[in-house]
Parts: structure tokens; C-alpha cells; sequence
């Protein structure tokens, strides 16, 4: 894949998400936007400002954020039209028409302020009619996250973070080994806003830390505050009075210092865990702060994904609450007993542990707070993966975790049927349910689940030989 990274070190830590192939790091400084296709499968890639964006879709990904924003830009209008109107009845005191004033300025200057980020970094807000009926998500979900990362809680002038941000960076530090000096590499997954990843890569002197995110309007504040140096003034609105509490508040978004010039390590990219555009055993350290749980797919693929990331040796660091989305089925809302399992069944060592209850997202304006319970730990992955695998686990570790490699044996299924044949064929000492499953996709029917159908048969395979 022939793309121009934005810098060396970044460079070779990416492959297309596509077909696999490994990004070409360049000594050139600067991103170039109209290199970034991929020259093995030639999809189209792109980049916002300065961050590259790495989807399995290529650049129709910018078309779905473009239609976000349109609808985003739409709502907000139409709100503000209804607080126009609301203030321009007869029937309001001053306090009131104020209060609506007040409410319509502070929400008219975030809509200003987000809509000018994202159009400065090149997307258009477009209303695509194929797109209306899907339902992509609110661009602004996170806002609050903004702020909490970079406005609440503020301290005066030191780039030590305070409240909210301090806790969870002394909740993860203790967990790490004290040996860990200044690793190489570091993931953040799902970084949101950035505050966590930048104190860390601060703190444990990263020589190259990725904030990796789906979200443009997060990747673009974090990249603004933090790489550009450039403060934002955004807005906080309540809908709910408070008694003594303003209803509005004009935050200053400050840069975060940085005497030694560790921004340029530090490294915004945007893409989806799903298909996670990096070569394998790149990291010393993953972090996912907050992120295990909103996936919406199954944590045993993620576990599958981080074991893929991490060199030999390296270390995950998880640390949030399960609150799993709505969507997901209830077998995979799992407790934090069944993800150690599976971690015991992929060969990590559990290092540290620790549970804490936390206020989340507390604004200075808001007399109420979430109470949280976050579970975090430490995690290191094996130094020789198929020796750390226990063969001796009931169900075999293979048919729980789909990425693990499936010992050669022979199968003597009870019925015969080409699927089934070619999927005992597959069982040949080099590959998973995932690559199985890959292989047998296109002649399964698109609404059964390649990956169920070939767990579901290998299941019932393992019960037949007796070692379920
Ligand atoms: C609950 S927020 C936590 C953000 C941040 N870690 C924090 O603690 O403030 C989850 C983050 O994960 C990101 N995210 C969710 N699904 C993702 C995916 N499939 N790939 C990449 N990022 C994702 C969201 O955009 C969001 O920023």
C-alpha cells in the first residue's frame, strides 16, 4: 500500500484495513492527501486535517460522517428555531425570555464551534436520502466527554491533569509493572477526547502512543489541543434547572502543556477496532479506557484482536464499567469473572486488579452524578502463544476463543455434507473458527452467521468425541 504517512514512526505501525497490506512509513513530514489509496486493493483512503482515517470502507466512511454531520446540523437548527419561537411569545416574563435566550446562545455557539472544526478539517455536512434509514449514531454523543477531558476541573496551569482526569490516570499507573520504562509503543483504543491517552503518554514517556477512535469530532479536538496547540471555547448547556446553578457555561478548552515537545509522538487515528488497521505484534502496551463494553460486538474478539496487537510479552491495560450496549445480545453481556476465563484461556497473566466506585462525567454545573463502578486490571500476554494455551480446558480454548489456532485432529462428524467436510478439512493445525469461518463465508447463506454456523458444527463434533 503506497501511503505517505504524516510521519516515519507512525508509518510502521499500519496496514490497510482492507486487504492487509503494510503502510509504507516515509521520511516526508506531511500527510499527503492524495496518496492514500492503497495500490494492492485500491481503496480509496483519507484524512481529516492531519489524521489519517483508516476504515474498512475507505473514503465512502467520509460520505456516512458528512450525512452525521448534516443531520446533526439539521437537528440543531430546528432546536434553535424552537427556542426562537418559545422567545418570541407574549405570554414570558424577562426572567423567562432570558433564560430561553441564554439557553439559545450557549447551544447556537457549540453548534458554531463543532460545525467549524469538522468543516475546517474537510467535511461537508450533506443529507445522503440512501443513508436516512440508517441509523449511524450522533457525531456529538461524547460531547460531555469534551469537556470533562478538557475544561472541568481545569488545573490552573500545570499539564498535570486534576478531578476526574487524575483519578483515572492514578487508577491505571499502580497497575502497571514497575519495570515498564518508557515503552516503545502504546495503543489507546477508543482514546475519545485524548485527555487519557496524553497524560499517559506524558507519564510513562511513550515513545509513540496512538489515540485510536471512530469519532471524527473527539479525534479532531484531542488533535487541535494537543498536536496544534490551539485552545477551543465550546459550551455546556443543562436542560434541567438547577436551583443556585447556571444553566449555561462558556468553557475554554486549554492546550495542555508540553515542554519537551512529546506531542510529536503522539499520534490521532481514526478507524474502527473491528478492523483494526495495524500490523500484528506492534504494541507494548493497549489501553482501552471505557471502550470494552460500547464495541457492540463480543469481548472474546476483542480479546482476539489485542492478542493479535501486542507483541510478545506486552501488556493490556482495561479499566470501565460493563455496561454493554443496549443492542447486544445477553450472552455476550459478560461479568468480569468470564473475561478473566477467557484471558486464562489465551494465555495472559493476570497482573493487578482493582474495582473502584467513581462519579462520572460531574460537571461544575451540575448538582447530580453518575456513580460508576469501574473494574480495571492489567493484563500480560503470553512470550510463546501456543505454549501458554492449556490443552486441557473443558470446552477446549479454540471453540471459546475464535482467534486461537485449532490443534490438527480428526473429526468423524455424523453426518455428511460438503460444508461440513470442507470445514474438517480446514481443521489442520493452522487455523481458527475466525479463518475457518472466513474460508466457508461465501457459500453460507448471508443471514446465518458464518462464524456460528462453524462453532456450532465443531461444537457438536468436540461433544461427540467426548471432551465436552
Ligand atoms: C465511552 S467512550 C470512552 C472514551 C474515552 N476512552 C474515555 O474514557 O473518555 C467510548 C469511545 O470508543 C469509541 N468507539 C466505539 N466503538 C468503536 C469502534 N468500533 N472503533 C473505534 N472506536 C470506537 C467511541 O467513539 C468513544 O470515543
Amino acid at each position: 500500500m503506497t501511503i505517505t504517512l504524516n510521519h516515519a514512526i507512525l508509518g510502521h505501525y499500519l496496514l490497510c484495513p482492507v486487504c492487509g497490506t503494510q503502510a509504507v512509513a516515509a521520511e516526508d513530514a506531511q500527510l499527503n492527501p492524495s496518496n492514500l489509496h492503497c495500490t494492492t486493493c485500491g481503496t480509496e483512503h483519507f484524512a481529516i486535517d492531519n489524521i489519517l482515517c483508516l476504515f474498512p470502507n475507505g473514503v465512502h466512511h467520509k460520505t456516512l460522517w458528512q450525512h452525521q454531520l448534516g443531520t446533526m446540523q439539521a437537528q440543531g437548527a430546528a432546536g434553535l428555531a424552537q427556542l426562537q419561537e418559545a422567545a418570541s411569545r407574549h405570554d414570558l416574563t424577562s426572567t423567562s425570555r432570558q433564560r430561553i435566550a441564554d439557553l439559545f446562545h450557549a447551544l447556537k455557539h457549540s453548534q458554531t464551534n463543532v460545525l467549524s472544526l469538522l468543516t475546517r478539517a474537510g467535511l461537508e455536512p450533506i443529507q445522503e436520502p440512501g443513508l436516512q434509514q440508517m441509523e449511524l449514531g450522533d457525531l456529538a454523543e461524547y460531547y460531555d466527554l469534551i469537556l470533562r477531558d478538557w475544561a472541568w476541573g481545569q488545573a490552573p496551569n500545570g499539564y498535570y491533569p486534576s478531578g476526574e482526569n487524575r483519578a483515572a490516570l492514578e487508577r491505571l499507573l499502580p497497575l502497571l509493572p514497575a519495570e515498564l520504562a518508557s515503552p516503545a509503543s502504546m495503543l489507546v483504543l477508543g482514546a475519545g477526547a485524548g485527555r487519557l491517552s496524553w497524560d499517559l503518554h506524558v507519564e510513562l514517556d511513550s515513545q509513540c502512543t496512538i489515540a485510536f477512535d471512530s469519532n471524527p469530532l473527539l479525534l479532531l479536538v484531542a488533535d487541535h489541543l494537543i498536536r496544534d496547540q490551539q485552545p477551543l471555547n465550546f459550551s455546556e448547556t443543562r436542560m434541567f434547572p438547577q436551583v443556585n446553578q447556571p444553566i449555561t457555561h462558556y468553557w475554554d478548552l486549554t492546550p495542555p502543556e508540553d515542554p519537551s515537545n512529546k506531542r510529536h509522538a503522539w499520534f490521532p487515528l481514526a478507524g474502527d477496532v473491528w478492523s483494526a488497521p495495524f500490523k500484528p505484534a506492534s504494541f507494548d502496551l493497549i489501553i482501552t479506557p471505557w471502550f470494552i463494553d460500547v464495541t457492540g460486538g463480543d469481548v472474546r474478539d476483542l480479546i482476539g484482536t489485542i492478542q493479535r496487537l501486542l507483541k510478545p510479552g506486552g501488556l493490556w491495560i482495561n479499566s470501565g464499567p460493563l455496561l454493554f450496549t443496549r443492542h447486544l445480545p445477553l450472552q455476550l453481556k459478560y461479568q468480569n469473572t468470564e473475561i478473566l476465563e477467557f484471558l486464562d484461556f489465551c494465555g495472559f497473566d493476570l497482573l493487578n486488579e482493582r474495582l473502584d466506585s467513581i462519579a462520572h462525567l460531574a460537571s461544575p454545573i451540575e448538582v447530580r452524578a453518575r456513580i460508576e463502578q469501574v473494574w480495571s486490571f492489567c493484563a500480560r500476554a503470553p512470550n510463546h502463544l501456543e505454549s501458554a494455551i492449556s490443552t486441557t480446558t473443558n470446552p477446549p480454548a479454540w471453540l471459546v476463543m475464535h482467534h486461537l489456532i485449532i490443534p490438527q485432529q480428526t473429526f468423524y462428524p455424523s453426518q455428511q455434507h460438503p460444508l461440513i467436510d470442507t470445514i474438517v478439512q480446514l481443521v489442520d493445525g493452522n487455523n481458527s473458527i475466525n479463518s475457518i469461518s472466513a474460508a466457508v463465508a461465501p457459500y453460507i447463506p448471508d443471514d446465518i452467521s458464518a462464524k456460528d454456523a462453524v462453532a456450532t458444527i465443531l461444537g457438536q463434533m468436540v461433544l461427540k468425541a467426548g471432551s465436552l
